[in-house]
């Protein structure tokens, strides 16, 4: 579902190299946390697997599909309905309601407001929010935010979940609550989820721990064995 072939991501004429000759293989409905110290390339990890950045060198395939070789207009397709995204600080839009967040990718894509808004809703619903549909962030616990930008990335029903430290601006409580609001999306729709994380409660609900260290993977855990995901990797290669 993910594969990074010696990947390598270098800053200022070379001088920072925030990613070094990673090789890395994530299976359809695998959990992994990403673990390291600040400044040792884990947003770079993320922002490559999601083409929000090109990597210097080597290679970074979703699904089978080199990001960095696509025009704009399939990079942003590919984006959109392959990878959520969900982010430490929400980045949920001020000035619309909960349900207008949600919505915002399918109106962006030309979707009519009502059925956006209804599929919004609904995803609303499911992470147990409905009943804040128009509220505006600032109406909106840390955790209530936090589950309306999991819908939002959720809204197309992405193969791919990526997290960016998701429960880092929350008390440890609501944090529990979010790591099991995503096992639970993880056992309904088999999401493989990327999830960096400073906390080691919240790497226990992955499947896999990543720890990097200046842009190299310097050791790697199994916390689980996923019998799904290996027996997907043993005839799924043409395809992943
Ligand atoms: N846009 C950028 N320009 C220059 N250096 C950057 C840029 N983004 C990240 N870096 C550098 O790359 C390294 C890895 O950064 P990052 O991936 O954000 O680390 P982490 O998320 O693990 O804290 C750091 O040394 C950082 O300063
Ligand atoms: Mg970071």
């Amino acid at each position: 579902m993910i594969r990074l072939n010696n990947v390598s991501r270098v800053y200022g004429d070379g001088k920072v190299a925030a990613l070094q000759t990673v090789t890395l293989h994530i299976t359809r409905g695998e959990r992994v946390a990403v673990m390291g110290p600040s400044g040792s390339g884990k947003s770079t990890m993320l922002n490559l697997i999601c083409g929000l950045d090109d990597p210097s060198s080597g290679e970074v395939l979703i699904d089978g599909t080199d990001i960095a070789a696509l025009d704009d207009d399939r990079r942003t397709r590919l984006r959109r309905e392959k990878v959520g995204m969900i982010f430490q600080t929400f980045n949920l839009l001020a000035t619309l309601t909960a349900v207008e967040n949600v919505s915002l990718p399918l109106r962006l894509q030309n979707t009519a407001k009502r059925e956006a808004e209804a599929r919004a809703l609904k995803m609303l619903n499911r992470v147990g929010l409905g009943e804040r549909a128009t509220h505006r962030p600032d109406q909106l616990s840390g955790g209530e935010r936090q589950r309306v930008a999991i819908a939002r990335a959720l809204i197309f029903e992405p193969p791919i979940l990526l997290a960016d430290e998701p429960t880092g601006n929350l008390d440890s409580k609501t944090g529990e609550e979010i790591l099991s609001l995503l096992d639970d999306l993880h056992r309904e729709f088999n999401t493989t989820i990327l999830m960096v994380t400073h906390n080691e409660e919240a790497a226990r609900h992955c499947d896999r721990i990543l720890r990097l260290r200046d842009g190299h993977i310097i050791k790697e855990e199994l916390v689980r064995k996923v019998a799904q995901a290996a027996e997907l990797a043993s005839h799924a290669h043409a395809t992943d």
